[in-house]
């Protein structure tokens, strides 16, 4: 994993921001794996100033609550539309978002998972991580092979997540999320994570042994994997100055 530490998420953003700038210039029908949640916001605000062509991209989102409706501003399709898709010029069908409201949840789920490989797979996944380590929804001791479905919440991810919600009764317990084994399989993984409360989870994915009690922490069998990270996120990481060694001395083909 390549682990890039940042003095704040504005700085971190901009480094992500140039990852994925640099994708869609090199690749302009590039296929992107999208994440929600606070973190990403910065990331998707520097994306639109950056004025890509977005016209040949495809999205697909990691993962949506079951029952809420697309239009409550809970929803991650409203968080998607509202924070960023609305602000680029991407085509309304090249957006994929797991639908939180269909009867047929398995046949939604093998669906999805085949609209990613009929794209041509993932060529870059944005992430964000759970306290807990969840990457997507996939809670501590989901199968580090599993595929999208639906996925009960922990109490933790509940309470996590009750801030965009009136009260934690709100957050719906079920979420459909792309699975362990569907984000492993996308060419290459951008992982953000800012904030002191996400030091441990940093820490235990990067320093820690591979299991299923810390989801994200598979991610060190990823050949392309790389931590974008604020200084509060990495406080808990013990080999901080071997990593920002390595990220300062790259060669210059190897930087962005
Ligand atoms: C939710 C999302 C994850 C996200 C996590 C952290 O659980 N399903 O994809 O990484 O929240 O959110 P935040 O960035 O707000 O801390």
């Amino acid at each position: 994993m390549e682990i890039i530490i940042q003095a704040n998420p504005e700085a971190a953003s901009g480094i992500a921001a140039r990852f994925v700038a640099r994708l869609l210039r090199a690749k302009p029908d590039a296929v992107l794996g999208l994440a929600t949640g606070s973190t990403p916001l910065r990331l998707y605000r520097k994306l639109v100033q950056e004025k890509l062509d977005w016209s040949r991209v495809t999205t697909f989102n990691l993962d949506e609550y079951v029952g809420l409706e697309p239009g409550r501003p809970q929803s991650y399709h409203s968080f998607m539309w509202g924070n960023f898709l609305h602000h680029i010029n991407i085509a309304k069908k090249n957006v994929h978002i797991p639908d939180g409201q269909v009867q047929d949840i398995p046949d939604f789920c093998r669906r999805y998972e085949e609209q990613i490989r009929a794209a041509g797979g993932i060529d870059l996944q944005v992430l964000g991580i759970g306290t807990d380590g969840h990457i997507g929804f996939n809670e501590p001791a989901s199968s580090l092979a599993s595929r999208t479905r639906i996925k009960p919440l922990t109490n933790r991810t509940r309470r996590d997540n009750a801030l965009f919600f009136e009260n934690e009764s709100q957050v719906p317990h079920h979420v459909i999320t792309m699975g362990i084994g569907t984000i492993m399989e996308a060419r290459e993984i951008l992982l953000l994570a800012f904030g002191k409360n996400k030091s441990g989870a940093v820490a235990r994915t990067v320093e820690g042994p591979i299991t299923a009690m810390n989801p994200a922490s598979v991610l060190q069998m990823h050949p392309a994997a790389k931590m974008v990270l604020d200084k509060a996120a990495a406080a808990k990481l013990k080999k901080t100055a071997y990593y920002r060694w390595v990220y300062e001395n790259k060669p210059d083909w190897q930087k962005v």
